[in-house]
């Protein structure tokens, strides 16, 4: 039996379905925008998280050893990466420990470069905090990105950048990066002091043989990277806020500790550890039932525009369940918004968040979700186009 089950979270205060109007203005739309599945979690986890709920008390948690272990067992079987417990570090989640990365690694006014079109909260980190956004574009040929690594490091060069936030794999361009090309990057930075934070959020989630490298595998760079990972994106788990930081460097380490000793944010709530516990030690096969729907559907929606669209480009998936698809030979990029949400009732992420105008022709399209969804979504493109509103 599957043990993968899809729910439907209408009405369940989720922000995805529920919390439409601040993206979008408006509720209602098919929403295949936040980066969450709508699969219930392995019942691993909820078994766990309904015995302490059954508890019924609900006081400072102490994090036990077999947590840790849980998450070390998972980083060597699944990533060959032996990661030690004394690098490990809580924050409620990759995107607020990347915020705090930044505000004690780089000053007001340090330049900090990213590969665009990103994860655009790499973005706000940057300006936010008043710091200088550098962006490289990576290289888009027919769908399939690669990094301009000239472009980078002139970049780097001309803006005396100082830190490099790394989406490996690559939200929204669906790249696995290979072990060269993180080599290469990784050399760059270490040639320009760029200090570097990897953010290995999707790292479970790959696809038709491509392989994630956890960037300290790599090679020596332990004094100059902090890695961010978290279980919420493998087993949909976001809401419980449980992040795992990982700094192998001893002076690094400090410097984390110190800011978050000043801001008193040590350790996460009881029902992160234990789902994230349950999860990472018995979550194998939930997990690869899910790669496999997530995968379906990305065939689905490629098959179906090369056959019926084809001028539509959706990028190769090697990983994450974020599909990047360019609309530009059939929608003019003023018109996108307007004909996705008024004409065809759907909740995408728009590519201009992700880095500025040059990407508004593209939508990212979340995956993990049922297959009647995913159909939906693409028969409403298809359908409103032949209309020829646009
Ligand atoms: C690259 C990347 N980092 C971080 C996050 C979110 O992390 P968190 O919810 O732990 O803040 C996402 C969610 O989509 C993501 O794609």
């Amino acid at each position: 039996m599957s043990q993968v089950t899809y729910f439907d979270r209408k009405n369940t205060n989720c922000n995805k379905w529920d919390g439409q109007t601040g993206m979008f203005g408006e509720e209602g739309l098919l929403p295949l925008w936040v980066a969450d599945m709508d699969f219930q979690v392995p019942g691993c986890v909820t078994k766990a998280l309904s015995d302490y709920v059954a508890q019924g008390v609900y006081g400072y948690y102490h994090v036990p050893d077999s947590y840790y272990e849980a998450f070390l067992t998972w980083e060597r079987e699944q990533h060959g990466f032996e990661a030690r417990r004394e690098w490990l570090r809580f924050s409620p989640g990759v995107v607020c420990a990347f915020n705090w990365i930044t505000q004690f690694m780089t000053g007001p006014g340090d330049a900090v470069i990213v590969l665009t079109p990103v994860y655009y909260p790499f973005l706000q980190a940057v300006t936010n905090n008043h710091r200088r956004l550098v962006t490289s574009d990576l290289v888009n040929t027919s769908g399939e990105y690669t990094i301009d690594f000239e472009d980078f490091e002139q970049k780097i060069i001309e803006n005396h950048v100082s830190q490099f936030i790394l989406c490996s794999p690559h939200n929204p361009a669906g790249r696995v990066w290979t072990r060269d090309e993180l080599k290469k990057l990784l050399d760059l930075c270490r040639k320009h002091h760029v200090f570097v934070i990897s953010d290995e959020i999707h790292h479970d989630l790959t696809f038709a043989g491509h392989t994630h490298t956890p960037s300290f595998c790599i090679g020596d760079y332990e004094d100059m990277m902090i890695t961010v990972t978290a279980p919420s994106k493998t087993f949909n788990l976001a809401g419980c806020q449980n992040s795992v930081i990982m700094i192998p460097d001893e002076t690094l380490r400090g410097k984390w500790d110190e800011y978050v000793a000043g801001i008193r944010v040590t350790s996460g709530n009881a029902f992160g550890y234990i789902a994230a516990e349950a999860a990472y030690r018995d979550g194998h096969e939930w997990l690869r039932e899910v790669k496999e729907i997530i995968y379906e559907n990305y065939l689905f929606v490629k098959n179906t525009f090369a056959e019926e669209l084809p001028g539509i480009v959706v990028s190769p998936l090697e990983g994450t369940y974020l599909c990047w698809i360019d609309m530009k030979a059939c929608i003019r990029p003023e018109d996108m918004k307007e004909f996705l949400q008024k004409k065809c009732r759907l909740a995408l992420d728009y590519g201009d968040w992700f880095g500025g105008e040059r990407f508004a022709s593209f939508v990212r399209m979340n995956l993990a979700t049922s297959k009647e969804n995913v159909e939906k979504a693409v028969r409403a493109i298809i359908d409103e186009l032949g209309t020829g509103y646009f």
